[in-house]
């Protein structure tokens, strides 16, 4: 896709703004990233600042195209080469043994680097335009609901960041597929929109999934992921009598359900979440952080089916949830 006008005018001033050192939040298919030159060493260190990020937790470096992936890693197994080329660009993120020269400040001084191409015209084109490898974390202060709009970014971030692209939103929603390619099995630490069975499908081995295990990974972290306003997972059946009681201790409570309420007369917000595990990925961040702006008492989730299809939404949600429950002590 070629983009032209006043974006193109954006990304190559972004493209500017990189090679000064730099900080620019930009669209993927995700979420938003917020985007340092991977090889400045003081820019990269801008974006844990901006963040408020550990040092110590890893970046991805985010590519223009697969044939990059040598600069930034070594000891390439085939199985990269074959995710690379069915899988990008899009949402997967592969976790290789990092090549000399790669900064500390990436990888969190780890010996793996997170490599991923994009599917965006918009994160293409500054990549092209830049010329290098951009590492970029989900745009958002640490610990926080991930950006799916340029208007989130700039609620987050407000003049700590150089420049905002506006893409739109995110058509994916939800942070991409991690798979760990270095050490002896393939291991998923974070599921995504690119789901264990094609990946399986690709690399003719079953795959272990670790997600929430792993230190090394933030996003694995229980109170990542986290809205303000406290978050309770519930099933269908209950939702609405838990609502019920909420109510009559005299708090105020919104309610996220995928089926409508039996009574018309519940007295609190009941938003209807799509049944489809995709459409709910897309939306899901934005209305989290929209139900921060009710200032509720709480909000009740209705728990999505247990189903792979479900399982990057079930695991931002008790992401969510989690971070509310250990903060209170409860978890
Ligand atoms: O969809 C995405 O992946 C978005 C967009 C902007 O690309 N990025 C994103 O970045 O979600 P971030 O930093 O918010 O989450 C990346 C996750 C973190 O949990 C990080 O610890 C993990 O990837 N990660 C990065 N490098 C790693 C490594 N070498 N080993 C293990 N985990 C790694
Ligand atoms: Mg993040």
């Amino acid at each position: 896709m070629t983009l032209y006008g006043s974006i193109r005018e954006e990304i190559l001033y972004a493209a500017g703004v990189l090679r000064g050192g730099g900080l620019v939040a930009f669209p993927t298919e995700t979420v938003y990233g917020l985007g340092a030159d991977a090889a400045n060493e003081r820019a990269v260190a801008n974006i844990f600042t901006a963040k408020g990020r550990p040092a110590d937790h890893p970046l991805i470096v985010h590519l223009a195209a697969a044939d990059e992936i040598e600069r930034w890693a070594r000891d390439i197994p085939d199985s990269a080469w074959k995710l690379a080329e069915r899988f990008w660009p899009g949402p997967l993120t592969l976790i290789l043994k990092r090549a000399p020269g790669v900064l500390d400040a990436v990888t969190g001084g780890q010996d793996t680097i997170g490599l991923r191409v994009p599917d965006h015209p918009v994160a293409l084109a500054l990549l092209k335009a830049f010329g290098g490898g951009i590492a970029a974390p989900s745009a958002n202060r640490f610990g926080r609901v991930s950006p799916t709009s340029a208007a989130h970014v700039i609620a987050e971030f407000g003049d700590a960041v150089d420049c905002v692209i506006d893409g739109g939103s995110c058509k994916v929603g939800l942070e991409s597929t991690i798979l760990d390619l270095s050490g002896e099995y393939p291991r998923v630490l974070r599921p995504g929109a690119v789901m264990p069975n094609v990946l399986t499908r690709v690399l003719g081995e079953l795959l272990t999934v670790s997600a929430g295990g792993g230190p090394r990974a933030p996003g694995c972290l229980a109170s990542h992921y986290a809205p303000d306003t406290p978050l309770q997972l519930i099933d269908a059946t209950e939702i609405e009598a838990a609502a019920q009681s909420f109510l009559n201790f005299g708090q105020s409570v919104a309610v996220l359900s995928m089926h409508p309420p039996a009574t018309n007369e519940v007295g609190c917000r009941w938003l209807m979440m799509p049944a489809d595990p995709k459409e709910y990925g897309q939306v899901l961040y934005a209305l989290l952080r929209e139900i921060d702006t009710w200032d509720c008492h709480c909000a009740l989730v209705e728990l999505p089916p247990a189903k792979m299809e479900w399982e990057a939404v079930r695991d931002r949600l008790k992401r969510a949830a989690g971070g509310r429950q250990a903060e209170r002590g409860c978890a």
